[in-house]
């Protein structure tokens, strides 16, 4: 199986196959949604890949060994926790790595608030960790993973990365911000090269099974009631992850300094639209509970993109209504339903 069947291909017409540098990545949580895609679009381009990944069940790990089998043979992999320094320094000690891109952690706002110290161990330790490494085996670059979350409750709209984020609203959200501020150290004491990266709600074929969408895709499948928060009306920047992938590409060949980026659509749509859209594309009704706001979650979020699009040149290219079309294919080959 291959992107679910799409047959998407990754798109790096600029990159000159001849004089490429092949480059050897440690992508941690590479066996995780946005890892995997990170993982193969690396390989596709030729470079030299290492997996770190804990392989944990806060969601069916069958997904991620599913994943994790796309690749063969063509990646070293290593079931490691970030959080365990002894384990991890091992991987580091038998590759010498030109960069970093950090995608593991404990993802989901809403299971933050029931358990906490998830957060604190894979976030805030386990990136701890991944710079403590670099510095000891002279890594420089690191790309990592925020998170629109650290926006909070702010309501100025677009978020532009030099708006204040300093009133986080979820443990998550701490831990993301704290990924940002732990980098900008290790950045001024040994001149990393750093660049986070804030995802705005990544979506897409090989998704997580714990989001909205995939909830809602299996309840309507189901003949199930979803529950439509704050009666459809909060509105999310829905991210296509092939989108995400060359926003990552792009900053592992440009990380340089510091920076803080968001990789969001730009485009956000209200849930009831969303809803919508995944209804033509299973061409099937769902059966709506309207109910209200839930604890922890914001009205909206929306990405400034225009620091993004001067430091990496990187633009969203998938709309809504193409992307849920896609990820409709692929759940339905995945899961085998007709
Ligand atoms: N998907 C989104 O919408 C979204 C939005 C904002 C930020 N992010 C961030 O992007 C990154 C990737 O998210 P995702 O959606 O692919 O989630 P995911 O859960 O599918 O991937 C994370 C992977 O990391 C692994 N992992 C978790 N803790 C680990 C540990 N202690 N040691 C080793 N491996 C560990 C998991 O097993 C998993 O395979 C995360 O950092 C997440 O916080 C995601």
């Amino acid at each position: 199986m291959g992107l679910g069947g799409n047959n998407e291909n990754y798109k790096f017409s600029n990159i000159p196959y001849w004089g490429w540098n092949i480059m050897k990545i440690l992508v941690t949580g590479g066996a995780g949604f946005i890892g995997f895609h990170v993982v193969k679009a690396l390989l596709e381009r030729g470079d030299e890949v290492v997996v770190v990944d804990d392989m944990n069940s806060y969601y069916n790990p069958q997904l991620k060994i599913d994943r994790l089998k796309q690749f063969e043979d063509k990646i070293s992999f290593y079931r490691v926790s970030i959080w365990d320094f002894v384990e991890l320094r091992k991987v580091f000690e038998k590759h010498q790595f030109d960069k970093v891109c950090h995608l593991a952690a404990q993802p989901g706002v809403r299971y933050s608030l029931e358990n906490p110290f998830a957060y604190q161990r894979s976030n805030s330790l386990g990136m701890l960790n991944i710079l403590e490494l670099m510095r000891e085996f002279n890594v420089k670059d690191l790309v990592f993973a925020s998170s629109s979350s650290v926006y909070g409750g702010n309501t100025k709209v677009p978020f532009n990365v030099d708006d204040s984020v300093d009133k986080p609203i979820s443990i998550y959200a701490a831990t993301k911000k704290s990924n940002e501020l732990y980098a900008h150290v290790y950045h001024h004491l040994y001149g990393f090269n750093c660049m986070g990266l804030r995802f705005f709600t990544v979506y897409g074929p090989w998704g997580r099974p714990d989001m909205a969408l995939a909830l809602f895709t299996k309840a309507i499948i189901n003949d199930e009631p979803i529950k439509v928060y704050n009666y459809g009306k909060m509105q999310r920047d829905f991210t296509y992850v092939i989108d995400i992938v060359t926003g990552v590409l792009s900053a592992l060949d440009k990380v340089n300094g510091y920076n803080i980026l968001n990789l969001g659509n730009s485009k956000p749509v209200e849930l009831i639209y969303f809803i919508q859209c995944l209804e033509k594309a299973l061409g099937k009704e769902a059966q709506k509970e309207m109910v209200g706001m839930q604890q922890g979650d914001v009205h909206i979020t929306y990405a400034d993109i225009e620091k993004t699009k001067q430091v990496l040149g990187w633009e969203p290219q998938t709309s809504i209504e193409e992307g849920l079309v896609k990820y409709i294919q692929w759940y339905k080959e995945y899961y085998k339903i007709n």
